[in-house]
């Protein structure tokens, strides 16, 4: 096929752009989003501040606009995130423990409420464990709530929307490395546990290189008995970009729980890693190299 989107569509997955309700109005971004995608993102417009500006005042205007995007192009829509440490109102950041998590918790419960039946994937909590070592939680507000915030967020997403595939998010997490491997066993612990958890989005904000371990580490997830999803992908320009795109696109394709890839922006204009020209159309709309080695790379499939 011709282009991203129905190439996916040909092995039963989705290709899909983080977008902003911002730049609808522009009628290259637009144009391309409409033709290349079969799913969309909202890059901030679902995120806590966004929607509860004031506690237990919830604004969907924005979201909704992204959302109606999606439905008039027959997308599957990515929510993003329920939860996160960045990004929330800054009511919430000032509360803490109790009053924290029961704010949290509704937040989770009127948000997919709000969105029941319209959303393919939440991710229900975004970038919740550390850099480094040592495989562990990040220290938050939330973390602080207790350890349990997120499987509690899980089991309200679920009964606010049973249909929602819901996810794990983060980055750093495209090998094996303990980053990984602490997500890795709180998902199957969350598996033994009856816990509600239906996917693991990997960000892959890559650099000039792909982890070898790249597709072993989408399948050893996989083998829990969850989707994978690529949800925020962009790779740094260089010599290497189209090399990187085809590799992240062919190991999604060798994983038959990779439901789909996501990159965050179309044109390197839209993206918020400035200056590094990190996506699959330049400025002015045109297709990279990094666009025809993902087109192949689908088609090969
Ligand atoms: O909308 C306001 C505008 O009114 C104001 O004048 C302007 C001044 O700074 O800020 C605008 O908000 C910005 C917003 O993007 C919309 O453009 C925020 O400052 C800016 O911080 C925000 O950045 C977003 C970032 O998340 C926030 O952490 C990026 O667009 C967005 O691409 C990025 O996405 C995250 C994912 O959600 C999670 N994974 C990492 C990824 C990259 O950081």
């Amino acid at each position: 096929a011709s282009t991203l989107g129905a190439s996916a569509a040909q092995t039963g997955r989705y290709y899909g752009a983080a977008i902003a309700a911002g730049r609808l109005g522009d009628a290259t971004y637009t144009r391309i989003l409409t033709t290349e995608f079969n799913s969309v993102t909202p890059e901030n417009e679902m995120k806590w501040d966004a929607t509860e500006p004031s506690q237990g005042r919830f604004t969907y205007t924005n979201g909704d606009r992204i959302l109606n995007q999606g439905v008039a192009m027959g997308a599957k829509v990515r929510g993003h995130a329920l939860l996160w440490h960045q990004q929330q109102p800054s009511w919430a950041q000032s509360l803490s423990g109790t009053a924290l998590r029961n704010a949290a918790i509704n937040h989770v419960t009127q948000v997919a409420t709000h969105y029941k039946g319209k959303i393919y994937a939440w991710d229900v909590v975004n970038e919740a464990f550390a850099d480094g070592g040592s495989g562990a939680r990040r220290d938050s507000n939330l973390q602080r709530t207790g350890n349990d915030w997120i499987e509690a967020a899980f089991r309200a997403a679920r009964a606010a929307d049973p249909a929602a595939k819901l996810c794990y998010n983060d980055y750093n997490t495209d090998g094996v490395n303990a980053k990984s491997t602490g997500i890795y066993n709180m998902v199957r612990d969350f598996k033994s546990r009856g816990v509600p958890i239906d996917c693991v989005g990997f960000q892959s904000h890559l650099g000039t290189g792909l982890p070898g371990d790249y597709q072993a580490n989408l399948q050893r997830f996989a083998d829990l008995g969850v989707d994978v999803q690529i949800t925020e992908l962009d790779v740094a320009q260089g010599s290497n970009q189209a090399n990187v795109y085809a590799g992240v696109t062919r190991a999604c394709m060798a994983v038959s729980r990779c439901t789909g890839i996501t990159v965050w922006g179309i044109r390197d204009s839209d993206s918020w890693r400035t200056g590094e020209n990190p996506l699959l159309f330049d400025n002015s709309g045109n297709k990279k190299a990094a666009y025809t080695s993902v087109l192949n790379a689908l088609n090969a499939g």
